[in-house]
């Protein structure tokens, strides 16, 4: 099948790969067909915008190509050797996102439409029975909006109380804040492991331990922005639920994952119901499926979670280490030659550890602008509220630009993006 494992490099790849470093290029970007192909008007494609969604390598096109041109069939249910292999095939996936996670309970990995979905999952399936009056779940002005609509929603139908943390000067989390906003009525501390707008990194063993000593209340971790771009080994952590995409991480869109604890999901209530998630139907009652099914009702994205089982491999082959030096390397960059940029503020930089999502105003020239002039030299970026307006609100801002990266984005992309930038400035002088 197709290209193209990171395979040990033969000689010639090895010269090619160091003339590329050289030229500050990536030597993973020839495994992503998109970037073998002019963009627009001929120039190449600057692909900023990883942290909403990632490009595919060439493997995992294959996995979803190969899957639906020769193996396809449905999970579960088959009496047949297709539907067998197809059910052992997708059950492997789920195996190899517990070892890519470093998740104990493989029965507690339910696969979701993606990380939104997953939160949703916790705040109907658990919130809506044990969430009463007078409780409060504990949130950040940093989190995604699918880290706080939900628990809105259960505000509305529990009457719950939602508290936020919020962050200092350098973006990060106020930790004795969220100390103080735990009492004995916190029932839930939701958290983003990563955030999608400052790159901030969160301390979650300490978040973990600060929770449990002052509190029974869960917790729960979003890895929508971290499960891509560093090691995560979840059973040195403590949590209670952790959620993911899929598509955030080089695999397909519309598939994710709630990762949890057995004892806590049997106890709870099924979040959808339908096809595949019970285990006796009478008139007025049902008995559930064992876990995780009793979670993943109807016909499964199969295609997407044998891709993500693609997508998985090839950053298992790369090794999540490289992903993060890469990164780390490449956000001092960026960040070195952005500040070079007149008139630019860029928004969190004292962080103890960030990652390479940097968002940034340019005086004067509103975001979208930026984003317009810059799609015209090739590089796509975001502009807006990143789906964070507590964070704008907060930073002051109705919108920012922003430039993610991810392990195909070189130090060239980066001066691609400063020139750019420089030019915009002229423009608007
Ligand atoms: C921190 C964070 N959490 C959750 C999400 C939601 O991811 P999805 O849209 O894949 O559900 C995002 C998406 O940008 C995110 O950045």
């Amino acid at each position: 099948m197709g290209m193209s494992m990171p395979m040990p490099k033969g000689s010639s790849e090895l010269e090619q790969a160091a003339e590329q470093e050289a030229a500050g290029e990536c030597s993973w970007r020839r495994d992503f067909p998109i970037f073998n192909q002019p963009y627009r008007d001929g120039i190449p494609l600057t692909y900023l915008d990883s942290a909403a969604t990632t490009q595919k390598p060439q493997v995992v096109i294959d996995a979803l190509s190969d899957f639906y041109s020769h193996t396809y069939a449905t999970v579960h249910r088959g009496a047949y050797e297709l539907s067998s292999q197809v059910t052992d095939r997708f059950d492997q996936v789920r195996a190899k996102l517990a070892q890519f996670l470093g998740a104990p309970d493989e029965r507690a990995i339910v696969f979701t439409r993606n990380a939104t979905e997953a939160i949703n999952l916790v705040a109907y399936a658990w919130g809506l029975d044990n969430l009463s009056p007078g409780d409060n779940v504990v949130l950040t002005i940093m989190e995604h909006h699918s880290n706080i609509i939900p628990w809105q929603l259960m505000a509305h139908y529990r009457g719950i109380e939602l508290r936020y943390v919020e962050i200092d000067q350098q973006g990060e989390l106020k930790l004795d804040q969220l100390a103080e906003l735990i009492d004995e009525h916190t029932r839930l501390v939701g958290v983003t492991h990563v955030s999608n707008v400052l790159g901030t990194v969160n301390p979650l063993p300490e978040i973990g331990r600060l929770v449990r000593e002052c509190s029974d209340a869960l917790i729960l971790f979003d890895g929508a922005q971290a499960a891509p771009h560093l090691p995560v080994n979840l059973t040195e952590l403590e949590f209670d639920f952790y959620v993911l995409s899929a598509h955030k991480m080089l695999g397909p869109t519309g598939i994710g994952a709630l990762i949890s604890r057995s004892e806590l999901l049997e106890k709870m209530q099924p979040f959808n119901g339908g096809g595949s998630m019970i285990e006796r139907v009478e008139l007025d009652t049902a008995t559930w499926a064992e876990l995780p099914y009793k979670f993943e009702a109807g016909t499964p994205h199969i295609a997407g979670v044998i891709g993500w089982g693609a997508a998985l491999d090839y950053l298992t082959q790369v090794g999540m280490e490289r992903v993060l030096d890469h990164e780390l390397a490449l956000t001092d960059y960026a960040l070195a030659r952005l500040s070079q940029v007149p008139g630019i503020r860029i928004f969190g930089q004292g962080q103890k550890m960030r990652l390479g999502v940097i968002s940034f105003e340019l005086a004067g020239i509103h975001p979208h602008d930026i984003a317009t002039i810059l799609d015209h030299h090739g590089v796509c970026i975001r502009a807006g509220h990143h789906c964070a307006q507590l964070l704008m609100k907060f930073l002051g801002v109705p919108a920012t630009s922003r430039a993610s990266f991810y392990l195909y984005n070189g130090r060239d992309d980066v001066d691609r993006l400063v020139n750019a930038l420089m030019e915009a400035v002229e423009i608007f002088r």
